[in-house]
């Protein structure tokens, strides 16, 4: 099989010129993209990649900005055979280096910029300083014109993407490949400092994609479906460039942020585009419903008949603004529960068919086999009782391993239970009907603006800093971004009080997004001469917890190593 051909060639015959992409730039610029051109354009940037030597089973990342050749991209990867690996565009380079050398790809293709928030990504900068500071397997950068501002261009290496595809043929036969030919790696966060390379499947993963874009948006003829998220997450992969195609759907792309020039944006696109089905995130519906209802309410949505959400657990105000402000009570709302490893909606309603409940992902999709157990693997029957989530059965989309780490993939997913389940790593209960409730991450994994991290991920990119001896990391609930990072530091000589500390809390934050990227950026920052632990010299993290909460200590303190670091991480001292 070939999923390009799957997503693309396959409608030719009945919808040649139906719509596939609707893009919309930042600056407002529009373009439609038919069946047939995007077919054409995926053809000439695969026979591009073929020119520059690029065959199947080689890994190529892809570090762009929302626009309809991150797709292309994706998509002519695919059509050779090649392993994509996309990098999100809000990265830094020194986390674009590690996915690259993690991967040994041999070409990065990327853009001069991108537009967000009415100022432009950095893509090739930040692509060059990766590439100077390692990263010798990349033999080829292709580079999109899109802001077109002044960059350097590195000769032999860097080729612009207009002249790779110039004289290119627009039929390129798709190479033909084994149902589990690795379509794509994705990094993600997990418990450890390392993001790990999730392998997902060509067959098993499409399958996934299409039946959740069918079942869960219902996706009919003429509906236009609007999936926000950028494809530089599996949702972007799932519900933007591969689902969304297979089931020949016309999907909208917009390369910007969601404030810019205002609050109304989404809606405006939404307005001018016609969109049907629309899905975001809790915290994009938080974030603009602090604006008021003056924005969505300028804007006619009637053509909106299906909601989605994803990212996390979604509170009863953003619900309830949702379902009335944007849906007009009209619209059901589909909670959906799934992970960059399960690579396709596992727990959500089927509109129609499954009552919804605010701030349930109601019950598991047919195929899958959820349950809620007992630390000793049994299956928890009592009502509301919180337990380990776990996946009973294979499904065709999970994640085929860990890119070159079989073993911790193993030791990942499948620590307990004797291996029986596929553990989640979330806590959830089950509800007197057997509604799913999803209540939070089991692991060190934080969830900010619906984006996961590992505190273990920032605390080593705290500790690399020069003056910090050691850190750790907590999170705390967050209006907008569900939670926020509190970071407890530990300095080299002197703890740093006032002046000093204002200027270390703003460099170490800098800091953090350079190693990272902006949303790993802790939202607080503490110094103290010491880490509160026990006896036996573990971090008492429920115990920062606490701290970084403002809460009342309940904690019995008096067994610690350091009582007196309390108060200076309390700023009491
Ligand atoms: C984690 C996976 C899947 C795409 C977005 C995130 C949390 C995801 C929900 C939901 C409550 C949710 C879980 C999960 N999560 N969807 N509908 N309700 N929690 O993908 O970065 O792989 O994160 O996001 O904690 O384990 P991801």
């Amino acid at each position: 099989m070939n999923v390009s051909w799957n997503c693309i060639d396959k409608h030719l015959e009945s919808s040649a010129d139906k719509t596939a992409i609707i893009f919309e730039g930042e600056q407002g610029d529009t373009r439609h993209i038919s069946y047939q051109q995007l077919h054409d354009d995926v053809c000439q940037f695969a026979n591009g990649l073929k020119a520059r030597g690029v065959s199947k089973g080689d890994r190529v990342i892809i570090y762009m900005p929302m626009t309809p050749e991150a797709v292309i991209a994706m998509q002519a990867c695919a059509r050779i055979g090649a392993i994509h690996s996309v990098v999100f565009g809000g990265f830094s380079a020194d986390s674009l280096r590690d996915r690259i050398e993690d991967a040994s790809a041999v070409m990065l293709i990327t853009a001069d910029g991108g537009h967000r928030g009415g100022k432009i990504v950095e893509l090739k900068s930040a692509a060059d300083k990766a590439l100077s500071s390692g990263c010798e397997s990349i033999k080829d950068v292709v580079v999109l014109k899109r802001s077109g501002h002044e960059i350097d261009m590195k000769d032999g290496r860097d080729h612009w993407w207009h002249d790779v595809i110039e004289g290119q043929a627009t039929s390129c036969e798709p190479e033909w490949v084994d149902s589990e030919h690795p379509l794509f790696l994705l990094y993600t966060s997990g418990s450890t400092g390392k993001p790990k390379g999730i392998q997902h499947s060509s067959a098993g993963y499409l399958l996934n994609a299409v039946v959740t874009n069918l079942w869960v948006f219902d996706l009919q003829d003429d509906d236009i479906f609007w999936c926000t998220a950028d494809v530089g997450w599996i949702t972007g992969h799932t519900y933007v460039a591969y689902g969304p195609l297979a089931a020949g759907t016309t999907t909208v792309i917009y390369e910007g942020g969601p404030v810019t020039p205002d609050a109304g944006r989404f809606w405006k696109i939404c307005e001018d585009h016609k969109v049907s089905v629309f899905y975001t995130a809790p915290t994009a519906i938080r974030a603009l419903m602090k604006f008021g209802d003056e924005f969505p309410n300028k804007y006619d949505l009637s053509s909106i008949r299906l909601l989605g959400t994803v990212g996390e657990p979604i509170n009863p105000e953003a619900w309830m603004w949702y379902h009335s402000v944007i849906g007009k009570e009209r619209c059901p709302i589909v909670d959906t529960w799934w992970q960059t490893e399960t690579g396709a909606n596992m727990i959500a309603p089927i509109p129609g068919v499954t009552a919804t409940k605010p701030g349930s992902c109601t019950r598991a999709l047919p195929g899958i086999e959820a349950d809620v157990v007992n630390e000793d693997g049994d299956s928890i029957t009592e009502a509301n009782k919180g337990g380990y989530l776990v996946i009973r059965k294979p499904w065709p989309s999970m994640l085929r391993t860990i890119w070159g780490d079989d073993q911790r993939y193993v030791d990942t997913y499948f620590p307990k239970f004797d291996g029986r389940f596929y553990l989640a790593g979330d806590s959830a209960r089950k509800d007197a009907d057997g509604y799913f409730w999803i209540m939070g991450r089991i692991d060190d994994v934080v969830n900010i603006s619906g984006h996961r991290l590992g505190t273990m991920e920032v605390e080593s990119a705290l500790v690399a800093h020069d003056r910090v001896v050691e850190a750790a990391v907590v999170s705390r609930p967050h209006e907008v971004k569900g939670e926020a990072i509190v970071a407890f530091v530990i300095c080299k000589g002197e703890r740093p009080v006032q002046d000093e500390a204002e200027s270390m809390v703003k460099e170490l934050r800098e800091w953090v997004g350079e190693q990272i990227g902006p949303i790993a950026k802790p939202d607080d920052i503490r110094f103290a001469d010491g880490l509160p632990k026990t006896r036996s010299g573990k971090i008492m993290r429920r115990l920062l917890r606490t701290i970084a909460r403002g809460e009342e200590i309940t904690q019995d303190t008096s067994t610690l190593e350091n009582e007196a670091v309390v108060l200076q991480l309390q700023g009491k001292e």
